[in-house]
């Protein structure tokens, strides 16, 4: 029987796409989604990578996905729900739009995904079967003006307890919370030297420690319900 994919939400780009090629690089096969087609997805096809394109931001889009993932494999080794939006608040978020687009991405698309795939994690025949929470340090911390998006990262922490609870012995279900990990393109030389002054290890550290993190975890048998940070020791600083 062949080896049965590690599927990684949003992994066309920065965190996700780097795990998908390690991942990749260590003989896993591996299901992205991506939003826009582009380049870079093309790119992950050529080197084996499958690439379904999702949209967590509705019902529809989520439930329309899972009956494409049921369609492209009948089993998993492992889910890391990393699809996000970084996204500040709106002034004048009066509808709660901006609130609602954050909670479908970071919480109701991992739940849904959760539930309905647990046959197919079931399903796998390796040792261990995984589901990864990529949160955030600020799920813990709060932020002023990142309010939604720090408040349905937390609710996606909380999810991870759950699961693990419901989930084990079969299912291990864990969160990694990072912090500082990568600069975005238009971040000036300022605001790189503050998110760097923000750990204690002053640096903005690239993506292979999200990686080194989700490798430990889906190698170790006896890690679940944990939220790892992944944040130079911002907490302490
Ligand atoms: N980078 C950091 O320093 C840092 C710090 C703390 C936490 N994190 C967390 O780590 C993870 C990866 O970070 P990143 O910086 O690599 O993120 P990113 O560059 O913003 O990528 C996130 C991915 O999510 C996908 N996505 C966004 N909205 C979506 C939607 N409505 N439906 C489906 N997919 C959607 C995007 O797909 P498309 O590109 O195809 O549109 C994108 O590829 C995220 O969960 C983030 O919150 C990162």
């Amino acid at each position: 029987m062949s080896q049965a994919p590690i599927l990684i939400t949003g992994g066309a780009q920065r965190l996700g796409r780097y795990c998908a090629e390690r991942l990749h690089d260590d003989g896993h096969p591996v299901i992205i989604t991506y939003r826009r087609e582009r380049e870079a997805v093309e790119a992950l096809r050529k080197q084996g990578i499958q690439a379904i394109q999702a949209d967590f931001s509705t019902d529809t889009g989520i439930a329309a996905f899972i009956d494409h993932l049921g369609e492209a494999t009948p089993r998993l080794r492992a889910i890391i729900h990393n699809a996000s939006q970084w996204r500040a608040d709106i002034d004048n978020d009066e509808t709660g739009q901006a609130f609602e687009a954050l909670f479908r991405i970071h919480m109701q698309a991992p739940y849904m995904i959760n539930m309905r795939c647990r046959e197919l994690l079931e399903a796998c025949q390796e040792p261990m079967r995984d589901i990864i929470h990529i949160t955030d340090y600020a799920a813990q911390k709060g932020s002023r003006n990142h309010v939604a998006y720090a408040a349905t990262k937390a609710g996606l922490d909380n999810l991870t307890r759950s699961f693990a609870a419901l989930y084990g012995p079969s299912i291990k279900v864990n969160a990694i919370a990072p912090a500082s990990i990568m600069l975005n393109e238009d971040d000036d030389d300022a605001y790189a030297d503050y998110l760097r002054d923000k750990s204690i290890m002053a640096t903005t550290p690239g993506p292979a420690v999200i990686w080194q993190s989700v490798r430990y975890l889906l190698d170790n048998p006896f890690v679940t319900g944990v939220t790892l940070p992944v944040d130079g020791g911002r907490h302490v600083k």
